[in-house]
């Protein structure tokens, strides 16, 4: 979590810095601060919102050609103006993304030599450090890796110095970081949205680089010091795509983008009437063909994208299918088999503990390893073998919409492409099935138009405290990312079961207080699920189906169903989340909380 950006360049980079971090706000935003070179440092830093920053910036006409800046998501320490970056030590600054692991001895041995801490955080110790080393090791540059070199754990930096105004030195492990390369200067930021701004040229930078910054620009090397080159790359993102338009908020941009996000998605397949493996990278056919079950690991929605592709992938391929959180299975125990097709999933392909979780499989001996991931330059993707790259666009909005259907969408073609590698889908089968995918962008538009109707429940959630949802079969995952959507916006505390499960425990919740959302598609477990509703409704608790337009389920006193235009079988998981997205997000509305930036959450979590 947390964004920085570093500017060496022909002009004051202050407004460069700014708008580079209200870009990077969606990685954190409980602090943020800057640093400017001239002729001393100058630092600004304040609690809250990158606006904030932006108005002291004003009040003071902060100016420098030499920079650095950053929006915290707090780790070690409250979010405060003492613990906002940049953290300095006698005339040099730092910020840092990330986690360094073994702060408290550092911290320990550098306060034993004289040095004097002023916050709680983990990054102070880096700036102490790198000064310490500056005494043995003058230039900034190697000072630097000589410091990098007694660093564990995590970390995107850049550090400068008030006697060395031509250069800032960036480093990173583990955290993402990019050099943007511009004809006034060179700049550094965590992700591409920083820099589109000044350049579309940017260099990757790879685990155990570090690099200087300066006007005339850049140079990489190992921590070691050795020399390394990383290509330049014209960067695809339009700077449109970051943009909110005519919406309100990104978190509504991007449910409405959902048709536009999956037709891009499966613009790769066209109009094919069967998929080859190789839709999953060059040596996706001998490693899909061997693959003898699927791990699946990842976070959160993603983790539910999993959920879903189980059924599908059991049903369909007839493959066995795990499906894990990540930051569990990294630290369990568990009986690998080294001809299993490792899935991980990740919207920012940055995400620690799916990082994490895949170098764990791989050393467990899984080396048939394929990310399914929205980032394509991301760390996810540059460390599996396979790979399938959603088109979903950048998601800004901390609640993930768009990605999670494009998700989807990749998950149903890789169970496509292994059903037909085992022989399980006959041509026209596959034919078919393609052919009901590609219907899945219009169908979904339809299920937009449900928003009028949907924005009228909402306001009946205003007041609740609590809320349950119900599915069954694939549509229960569905149910848990439709409460997760509606906690972390509108902070209503939300579960979600299985419906069966109901009796078992959870229906001693339910009242005239407990509003029950119900996921009821025109499926083989509809008859069941009604059975499970009438539980609820005996039980005095307001229930609001989604149900499809031929389930025959009707409104009555206490029961509100809104129907979806179309019954879409194994595909219907597609459909019925975007209700509930839709949902969470206008009963945020009547709450007034923070849409896009809900409270203490970040969108890239690059912390474990
Ligand atoms: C919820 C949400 C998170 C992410 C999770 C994993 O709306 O966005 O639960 O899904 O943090 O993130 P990625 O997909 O980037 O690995």
């Amino acid at each position: 979590m947390c964004g920085i950006v570093a500017a060496v360049a022909d002009r004051n980079v202050v407004p460069v810095l700014l708008e580079g971090l209200r870009k990077l706000e969606y990685r954190g935003y409980d602090s943020a601060g800057l640093a400017v070179l001239n002729g001393g440092l100058q630092r600004l830093r304040a609690v809250g919102r990158v606006a904030e920053l932006a108005a002291q910036a004003d009040a003071v006409r902060a100016a420098g050609t030499t920079g650095i800046a950053h929006t915290r998501w707090a780790t070690h320490g409250v979010p405060s103006e003492r613990n906002a970056h940049p953290h300095v030590s006698g005339g040099l600054a730092v910020v840092h993304n990330g986690i360094i692991e073994n702060h408290e001895a550092l911290r320990e041995r550098l306060k034993a030599d004289g040095y004097a801490f002023t916050s709680d955080t983990d990054t102070e110790v880096v700036a102490h450090l790198v000064e310490k080393k500056l005494k043995s090791v003058p230039d900034l540059f190697d000072a630097v890796r000589a410091a990098l070199a007694e660093l564990e754990g995590a970390y995107a930096l850049a550090v400068m110095r008030e006697d060395d105004p031509s250069r800032v030195v960036v480093a990173r492990e583990g955290s993402p970081l990019l050099l943007g390369l511009a004809d006034d200067g060179c700049y550094a930021a965590s992700d591409a949205s920083a820099l589109l701004q000044v350049t579309r040229r940017m260099v990757y930078l790879e685990n155990g680089d570090c690099a200087e910054i300066r006007r005339d620009g850049q140079r990489i090397a190992r921590i070691d010091g050795t020399p390394v080159e990383r290509p330049v790359i014209e960067s695809q993102l339009s700077a449109d795509a970051v943009e909110l338009g005519t919406y309100d908020h990104y978190m509504q941009k991007e449910i409405f983008e959902q048709p536009d996000a999956l037709a891009n998605t499966l613009e790769m397949v066209g109009a094919a009437r069967s998929l080859q493996p190789g839709l999953f990278g060059a040596a996706a056919a001998d490693a899909l063909q061997g693959a003898r079950q699927v791990l699946i690991l990842a976070c959160g929605t993603s983790w539910h994208a999993g959920l879903v592709a189980r059924y599908w992938l059991e049903a369909i391929a007839g493959i066995p299918c795990a499906v894990e959180i990540a930051s569990e299975y990294r630290y369990r125990d568990s009986v690998p088999d080294p001809e299993t097709l490792v899935v991980t999933i990740s919207q920012s392909g940055e995400t620690a503990d799916t990082l994490a979780a895949l170098q764990h499989a791989r050393s467990l001996g899984m080396t048939r390893t394929l990310a399914i991931c929205n980032v394509p330059e991301s760390s996810l993707v540059r460390e599996t073998a396979l790979r399938f790259i959603t088109r979903a666009g950048p998601e800004i909005g901390v609640a993930s919409t768009k990605a999670f259907t494009t998700q989807l969408a990749a998950l149903y073609l890789l169970t496509l492409v292994l059903a037909r590698l085992r022989g399980r889908l006959d041509a026209a089968a596959e034919a078919r099935e393609l052919k009901a995918l590609r219907h899945v962008p219009a169908a979904v538009q339809k299920v937009l138009d449900l928003e009028p109707a949907i924005k009228d429940w909402a306001r009946l959630f205003g007041g609740k405290q609590h809320a349950l949802f119900l599915g069954r079969g694939r549509h229960y995952p569905i149910a848990l990312e439709g409460a997760l959507k509606l906690k972390e916006i509108s902070y209503i505390h939300a579960e979600a079961y299985p419906a069966g499960e109901l009796k078992h425990g959870p229906l001693a919740l339910v009242d005239k207080d407990m509003p029950v959302i119900a996921v009821a598609p025109n499926d083989a477990l509809l008859e069941k699920l009604k059975s499970n509703l009438q539980e609820v409704r005996a039980r005095g608790g307001e229930l609001f189906v989604f149900a499809d337009a031929d389930s025959e389920i009707a409104d009555s006193e206490g029961v509100h169903v809104l129907r979806l235009p179309e019954h879409y079988g194994a595909l219907s998981a597609l459909l019925h989340v975007v209700p509930l997205q839709l949902l969470s997000y206008h009963v945020a509305l009547v709450k007034g909380t923070d849409v896009d930036k809900p409270r203490n959450l970040a969108k890239s979590v690059t912390v474990e």
